[in-house]
């Protein structure tokens, strides 16, 4: 239950927020207690479990989801000059993180019901020079990966699944995490489970698993723990890598998160359920669409307004209530780094029109029917 110590109108409703509980604090407290800090058993006890979790392989833990999104663009080879496709309507992680290997993002946009990456839109922005396509799974739900992968086929183009909003989501049956490449999750305290910061990249490629546990480790070709179980001192240091390593004690908060979120992700989709019921005589307002093929994970809950209802306006008048609505997200290229590259306005109509109306509600496991319904009525009065 959510820690309030007011009357229910008096509570702030943040549009995200984590559950730790007895048994994470116990876990955090054993994993300090246990002489091991960074880099120690409970990271690969935890990369196994989120990856069997998930139905893959092989998991990589890092210190953030932006993390996981850099070590894919390593791992499928992104070089200076490469296009890598990324969906207009995401978070600049997506995008940047194809940035920071010298690669050049070109925005796709994106289908104006689900806001996810459009493959109409893809197909007509793949050129010679694309390497990658980064497949954001918004809000919770996975985008078309059997379009995208009928695009890329024989082409040589990797798809990176960004589904830091989506563990726990299916698309045609298969869950994230085995639908791209390699699959990047966050586990930032607004998303499914926490570490506090955190993120994995999982794969079912073993090279590419490998290759993104040097990249974490500065490039690095064995770890503390490897040297010191066969006795050797010597490594060597093989490309340019970063410190990207998640500790142990994180990793002990993640595996006493992961039991429980099979329950967060259904928490989740019973208060969309009820989200849905609520705003269904809300003319103004239409919940964003789940296609019939995909279970939606629902880290976020997104609305579009009527184009007559002022949304800043609407924004405003559900804070002043105490409702933490937000924005998720303007264009990417929009950004003033992105502008000064060289993008401008334009680049995807749809993206750049839809989000000017939307909002985001409240979504949070430990949501009541009655927190469903504050919203819902606050949101009534804000958009009429
Ligand atoms: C779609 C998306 N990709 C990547 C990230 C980056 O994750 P992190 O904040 O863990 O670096 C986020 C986090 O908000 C996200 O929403």
């Amino acid at each position: 239950m959510p820690d309030r110590d007011g009357p229910i109108e008096a509570a702030f409703l943040p549009y995200g927020k984590q559950e730790i509980g007895d048994a994470d604090i116990k876990a955090v407290i054993e994993a300090l207690c246990s002489g091991w800090l960074t880099t120690g058993p409970r990271v690969s006890e935890f990369e196994n479990a989120f990856a069997a979790h998930c139905g893959a392989n092989e998991g990589v833990a890092v210190n953030s989801g932006t993390a996981a999104l850099h070590c894919a663009m390593r791992a499928v080879g992104i070089r200076p000059g490469d296009e890598v496709i990324v969906p207009a309507i995401t978070f600049a992680a997506s995008a940047n993180a194809a940035l920071y290997e010298g690669g050049v993002p070109v925005f796709a946009d994106v289908e104006p019901d689900s806001l996810l990456i459009d493959p109409v839109s893809v197909g007509m922005k793949i050129t010679p020079k694309t390497k990658a396509i980064v497949a954001v799974d918004y809000a919770g739900q996975p985008a078309d990966y059997d379009a995208l992968h009928e695009l890329v086929r024989g082409r040589g183009i990797a798809i990176i699944a960004d589904a830091c909003h989506a563990p726990g989501a299916t698309y045609k049956g298969r869950k994230t995490g085995t639908l791209g490449d390699i699959s990047c999750f966050s586990f930032h305290p607004v998303k499914h489970l926490t570490t506090c910061e955190g993120g994995m990249a999982v794969t079912d490629d073993a090279g590419m698993a490998a290759q993104m546990r040097r990249f974490r480790n500065h490039g690095i070709d064995s770890d503390h723990r490897s040297r010191e179980a066969s006795g050797a001192h010597a490594y060597d240091m093989t490309e340019l890598g970063f410190n990207y390593r998640l500790p142990d004690v994180q990793c002990a908060l993640g595996m006493a998160q992961l039991a429980r979120l099979s329950g967060w992700v259904a928490a989740r989709q019973r208060i969309a359920a009820l989200y849905d019921e609520a705003l269904a005589d809300i003319a103004e307002v239409v919940p964003l669409k789940t296609h019939a093929d995909r279970t939606n994970a629902h880290h976020l809950y997104v609305v579009k307004l009527a184009e007559h209802v002022d949304r800043d306006r609407a924004f405003a008048r559900l804070r002043a209530e105490g409702i933490g609505a937000n924005v998720h997200y303007a264009p990417v290229y929009l950004h003033s780094h992105y502008r000064k590259l060289g993008y401008a306005a334009g680049i995807a109509p749809v993206a750049e029109a839809v989000s000017k109306r939307i909002l985001t509600l409240p979504m949070f496991p430990a949501m009541t029917a009655g927190d469903v319904a504050r919203v819902a009525a606050a949101l009534k009065r804000a958009t009429a």
